[in-house]
């Protein structure tokens, strides 16, 4: 889309941009893996002081020390880790004695992961897919999906994964994830803001104003970050973050009807007891 039209600003095309989208519109790119973008997230999941991409680096380790410890399970137990970024946790998993697959749609990441495992002698396979394209039919001990990735896809997508994921567990097999909850948003009303970037920024390397808008769909309990990058001539791209949230209860409504049962809930992923004020809800289902 370009904003200029016969030398001048076309306002219809500023409309599309303040417009609410329908729900679950899809971007024409997929930031997560544009190769710039991607390589920014890559900094952000690599920056251990910081819960931008990946939780801080010490969180990554006591959650994966914490659950290791849970689960209690014998050395070389199958573990999928499910949008697997840089195999933070993948790598501590192994370290815990699993056998891990790793699996992220974002070739950046993919990349430094296998070259840290190389570097390190880890014995970790990563695949650069799509996981709501898994086929895997009772193969593993335990499928892990960290930081919010359940609540990121539309309906349709969360239910196409959870049985995928149903599928590639063996029976009595664990699933770890984690989900927002309304207190996530606690301050996030309906806004518009704005900023201009002149240096290499995170969407783009050239000079571009970037737009953001948050918008609730109150109704389906999802609320949407809109980035909308315009550059200096004029072309525009919109990238869409959705993020869902839920109640306990509703998690385990989703638990029962994908055939799950919900074993234990924190308000972490490091067994922080559950409190209803919590931004997140940490979840171990298992298959039944
Ligand atoms: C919020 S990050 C979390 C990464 C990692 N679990 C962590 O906590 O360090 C989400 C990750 O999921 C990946 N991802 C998102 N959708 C995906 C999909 N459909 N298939 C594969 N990977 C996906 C992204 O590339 C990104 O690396």
């Amino acid at each position: 889309m370009n904003l200029i039209n016969n030398g001048k600003l076309d306002f219809s095309q500023l409309e599309s941009i303040i417009k609410k989208p329908k729900l679950f519109t899809k971007d024409k790119v997929n930031f997560w893996q544009d190769p710039y973008i991607s390589e920014h997230i890559l900094y952000a999941h690599l920056d251990d002081e910081s819960d931008e991409g990946s939780r801080k680096y010490e969180t990554v380790i006591k959650s994966v020390l914490w659950l290791s410890e849970y689960m209690n399970m014998p050395q070389g137990s199958r573990l999928l880790d499910l949008g697997c970024g840089p195999g933070l946790y993948s790598e501590h998993f192994h370290g815990q004695g699993f056998k891990v697959t790793g699996i992220d749609f974002s070739q950046s990441s993919i990349d430094y992961a296998k070259e840290e495992a190389k570097a390190s002698q880890y014995d970790i396979e990563y695949i650069c897919q799509n996981y709501l394209e898994i086929d895997y039919n009772n193969e593993f001990d335990v499928i892990t999906l960290i930081y919010g990735d359940l609540c990121v896809l539309s309906h349709q997508e969360r239910d196409l994964l959870l049985t995928k994921v149903r599928k590639a567990l063996k029976p009595g097999g664990y699933l770890i994830f984690d989900l927002f909850t309304k207190q996530y948003f606690k301050d996030g009303h309906e806004k518009q803001t704005w900023y201009l970037s002149q240096e290499e920024g995170f969407w783009k390397e050239e000079e571009h104003l970037l737009l953001h808008e948050h918008f609730k769909y109150k109704k389906d309990k999802v609320r949407l970050e809109k980035y909308t990058m315009i550059m200096n001539d004029g072309q525009m791209q919109s990238y869409h973050i959705w993020k869902h949230y839920f109640s306990l209860k509703r998690a385990k409504e989703m638990m029962k009807q994908h055939q799950f049962n919900l074993k234990d809930f924190w308000s972490d992923l490091c067994g922080k007891p559950y409190e209803i004020e919590s931004p997140w809800i940490g979840i171990i289902a298992q298959k039944s």
